[in-house]
């Protein structure tokens, strides 16, 4: 979907070559003299229309206007909380109308939040999965317009953000949909091979053979029960110069997660093909940073693998070296998602990045306490663990900051290795991030726990592609000039597990 801002007035609108004309009313409707305007007032007069959010009126042919729909819908605020209601009526109005052009105007104008909440909102709800359909029906929008008279520059960034984050969240939505049999790890190398192709992206996929080389143990073990063969894929996005340290995002990229021989229960474990929604969000955001060219550079990692049973399965009890030298009592082999994640992390610390971000759908406990609407965000850092925050709330792919206290990490003690992968039922997305933490005590490190927020399920099913804004957005705010060189604090545990960096860094 493209998205475009037009430097046009509110009259000049009506003569634009656009299927529909949106008009989108603030707080209060004031009539002007264009005939619109006339019959917008009669609508609310005779109660067919209010200046309410979630409220939109659908008109056909209105004289002087050459869109042959026009809607008018209402929001209060330019908040993404009046906008979310207000783009849900108007695309439940247009639901299969043969709409490719969309105009959209705002009486009380615009900002650079509302165009890219909108602009991100329309494409969420008119994206269409058709890939492993013998005939689909493809999306029939393909552009939306803002207009705006005089458009502001900071106006045309958040455009060309929102169109950047569209291209990632889309792309992020594509790969996650597809089933696991049409996303195997070898497909997902190659779309990490394809978006090289962009000049600012390298990309390197390691097989089982470099990976074992590597010894990265507690991933083979993963594998070892898949016939599809595992890929480690890194990416590599160079905007910034040489000599600046990395950010790295770590994606899991489980293909489809069995369980392993703790096998699932069979009821909806179909929907463990969105279980590389992780991987996903990486490929996406590194769609957008090919669009948007910023100044720095990241690293992308996958391990990539499917998780299944077999006679050559990893089995309960059974203890791997992983790539770190720490040893894991496998305790349950669905906790298979840290174990290719911790692998690597260890392997993050030879970009001597400036931060580090895993992005998993890891546990099934992290719906539980945080449902579909933040994912679970994790630090040993205070100021990676706020950037993200914030970049959460600017793109609205929200998250929320959960706790480290070394006291969680009571249950991974083992007497057969260094660590056990699982601990008891209680506070089990806080006990994975324990046992990720371990792995990332060399630099400033991040968790996002996705696992409720990747995907939709029932009649809504599908992937979501988050959380490519929020990592899109944090990654622009991490374009600073002059960063210092990354220094290496000992990282001494606080009641919340985190330290307080003592290296200047980004703005501060
Ligand atoms: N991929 C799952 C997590 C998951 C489950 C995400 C359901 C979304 C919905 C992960 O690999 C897993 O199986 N985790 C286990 C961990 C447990 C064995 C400690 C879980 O959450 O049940
Ligand atoms: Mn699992
Ligand atoms: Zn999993």
């Amino acid at each position: 979907m493209n998205v475009q801002l037009l430097d046009r007035s509110f009259d000049a609108c009506f003569s634009e070559n656009v299927d529909v004309l949106v008009v989108m009313y603030g707080l209060e409707f004031q009539a002007g003299k264009d005939p619109l305007s006339q019959l917008v007032q009669d609508a609310i007069r005779k109660g067919d229309f209010e200046v309410k959010p979630g409220k939109a009126l659908q008109l056909y042919g209105v004289p002087g206007v050459k869109a042959r729909r026009v809607v008018v819908c209402s929001a209060m605020t330019l908040h993404r909380s009046d906008l979310s209601p207000a783009v849900g009526a108007v695309m439940a109005l247009l639901r299969d109308a043969p709409v490719k052009r969309m105009l959209w105007h705002s009486v009380d104008g615009w900002d650079d939040a509302s165009l890219y909440s909108l602009a991100t909102m329309v494409s969420d709800h008119t994206y269409v999965y058709t890939t492993t359909l013998s005939s689909p029906k493809p999306r029939v929008l393909q552009t939306l317009i803002f207009s705006e008279q005089g458009s502001k520059p900071a106006h045309k960034e958040a455009i060309a953000r929102a169109q950047a984050c569209i291209a990632g969240i889309e792309l992020a939505k594509e790969w996650a949909n597809r089933p696991s049999n049409h996303a195997t790890p070898s497909m997902l190398a190659n779309v990490a091979r394809k978006l090289a192709k962009h000049a600012s992206i390298q990309c390197e996929v390691l097989g089982p053979k470099e990976v074992t080389k590597l010894g990265m143990g507690a991933f083979l073990s993963v594998a070892k029960g898949a016939v599809e063969p595992l890929r480690f894929i890194v990416l590599r996005y160079n905007g910034g110069p040489a000599k600046q340290a990395p950010v790295v995002l770590i994606g899991k990229g489980i293909t489809f997660d069995t369980g392993g021989i703790s096998l699932k229960p069979g009821a909806g474990m179909d929907e463990m093909k969105y279980d590389m929604g992780g991987a996903a969000s990486v490929l996406g955001t590194f769609e957008a940073l090919a669009q948007l060219k910023p100044k720095l550079n990241v690293v992308g990692l996958i391990p990539a693998t499917e998780n299944m049973p077999d006679g050559q399965a990893t089995k309960p009890g059974d203890v791997v070296t992983s790539m770190s030298g720490q040893t894991i009592e496998i305790l349950n082999t669905d906790a298979e998602g840290r174990l290719v994640l911790c692998d690597a992390m260890t392997y993050a610390e030879r970009f001597k990045p400036r931060a580090v971000v895993d992005i998993a759908t890891l546990t099934g406990a992290c719906v539980i306490a945080l449902g579909h609407v933040r994912s679970g965000l994790y630090a040993n850092d205070e100021p990676l663990g706020k950037a993200l925050m914030d970049a959460g709330e600017t793109s609205g792919d929200l998250c929320w900051r959960m706790p480290l206290d070394e006291a969680y990490a009571e249950g991974l003690k083992t007497k057969f290795a260094d660590v056990a992968n699982v601990a008891g039922r209680p506070a089990g997305s806080i006990t994975a991030a324990k046992f990720l933490q371990r792995f990332g005590r060399e630099y400033a490190w991040a968790h996002l726990d996705i696992a409720g927020t990747a995907w939709r399920s029932g009649s809504a099913k599908g992937a979501t592609g988050r959380p490519v804004g929020l990592l899109v957005h944090y990654l622009l705010q991490e374009q600073l000039p002059d960063l210092p060189a990354p220094r290496k604090a000992a990282r001494t545990s606080t009641s919340t597990g985190t330290n307080k960096r003592t290296t200047a860094r980004r703005r501060a």
